[in-house]
């Protein structure tokens, strides 16, 4: 694949923050980097005077680059995996607190009479894991949910997360995850104390202590409990349309941190954005009109043969979702104020879907002027995509709306 590279290449991806502290603490495949943030922070001419908000915070990336800069900022995501990492991030940590609990979760590592502790039912657990690790896995769990501060369970559940796919027969890739059952899967407790330790030098290091009341929350971007205008700015990056479900990609973390059953994790699934197939909550979106270019689209799709058969009402979801995204952002970005957001265009059969010009003219409808597209990287325009699809490539950008 040939792709173009440009200051903003690596930007749209998790590449850089995979190095810098703190952010480093959970690799989430989908994120964005520091630096684009502040990029942007620097282009939008924000101050402290600031509120900045992600409506798909992910792992908080667009929270902690602002706290850094001395910005508040709220972050607003579906997933409780999400909303936990990020507020993990932004937390004033006591080192001497940390450290303390170190030496006791040593001690409960090394008893060898530790009880077997309670594992909720869900199947994938005992897919994915050798049971003694399943079972230490659960012991640090429980550890954890019993003490009574916050930012102790903040830092070790985090630590215990950032560790899972590491000592699971599994892999993440793309949108899915994979089982791996030749994995060498190293020793559990190694493995958690050297994270532990990365993350005890980074706060050790760089925690930013400042005033900032940035937060993240469990909320759903199509409806956003803010008041309106109350806002200086949105920087996010809402799911692509690309089919990638992240409660199945993050099954584990939100199995072992956050969700009792089955049953609750595809309750989750059913109302994430309906950027895959089997996302299933409808809101009404009062006054959305389908896009003229998205008709086109449709109409020529439903010509090609194509993987599955809810993939057209699923891109026909994906822009109303976005519609009342927009909706919201509108509602509650301040006039003149800037929104940023990271789109990825997409292919189904030979058809390309230009989802950042059709939530152009969406945004447009809604009162949202567009000032530029920066375009980071372009794919399928190799020599065989060309010949198969045509000269157009999809494009992943950020957007930039001002509000009217
Ligand atoms: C591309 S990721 C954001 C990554 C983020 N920019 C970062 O740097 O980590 C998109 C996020 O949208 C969340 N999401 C999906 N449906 C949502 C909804 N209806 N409301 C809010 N968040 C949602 C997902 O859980 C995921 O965390």
């Amino acid at each position: 694949m040939i792709e173009e590279k440009n200051k903003f290449h690596f930007l749209v991806t998790p590449y850089q923050n995979r190095t810098l502290p703190i952010y480093r603490w959970y690799h989430f495949n989908h994120s964005f980097s520091r630096d684009l943030v502040w990029y942007l922070i620097d282009n939008f001419n924000l101050g402290c005077e600031s509120v900045i908000l992600d409506p798909f915070c992910g792992s908080g990336t667009t929270l902690l680059a602002a706290k850094e800069r001395g910005i508040s900022a709220i972050g607003i995501d579906i997933l409780p995996l999400s909303v936990f990492i990020s507020n993990a991030k932004l937390q004033n940590y006591n080192i001497d607190k940390i450290k303390y609990k170190i030496e006791e979760l040593d001690k409960l590592l090394s008893n060898p009479d530790k009880t077997n502790p309670l594992i909720p039912e869900i199947k994938m657990l005992h897919k994915f894991f050798d049971p003694d690790v399943l079972s230490d896995i659960f012991v640090v769990k429980n550890w954890v949910q019993e003490m009574g501060d916050k930012e102790l369970k903040y830092f070790f559940l985090t630590a215990l997360l950032s560790i899972t796919e590491k000592v699971a027969f599994a892999r993440k890739d793309g949108g899915f995850l994979r089982i791996v059952t030749d994995k060498k899967i190293p020793d559990f407790k190694e493995i958690l104390f050297s994270k532990i330790n990365e993350m005890l030098s980074d706060i050790e290091h760089s925690n930013p202590q400042n005033n900032t009341k940035s937060r993240a929350q469990i909320g759903d971007a199509r409806e956003i409990h803010f008041p309106g205008e109350s806002f200086d700015a949105v920087i996010t990056s809402p799911p692509y349309l690309n089919r990638h479900d992240y409660t199945r990609v993050y099954i584990l973390e939100l199995a072992i941190g956050f969700l009792r059953s089955e049953r609750d994790i595809k309750r989750l699934r059913y109302k994430t954005l309906r950027s895959h197939v089997e996302a299933k909550e409808v809101f009404a979106a009062e006054g959305y009109e389908e896009p003229f270019k998205l008709k086109e689209i449709i109409e020529k799709l439903e010509e090609e043969t194509l993987p599955n058969k809810h993939v057209i009402p699923m891109i026909r979801g994906y822009f109303e979702d976005m519609y009342l995204v927009l909706k919201e952002v509108v509602r509650v970005l301040k006039p003149g104020c800037f929104a940023a957001f990271v789109i990825g265009d997409v292919r189904y059969g030979g058809s390309l879907v230009p989802v950042s010009d059709i939530l152009i003219e969406i945004a447009d409808s809604l009162g949202l002027t567009h000032q530029e597209t920066l375009v980071a990287r372009l794919r399928g325009n190799s020599p065989q995509q060309m010949s198969k699809f045509g000269k157009i490539s999809a494009k992943e950008s950020i957007v930039i709306w001002k509000k009217r």
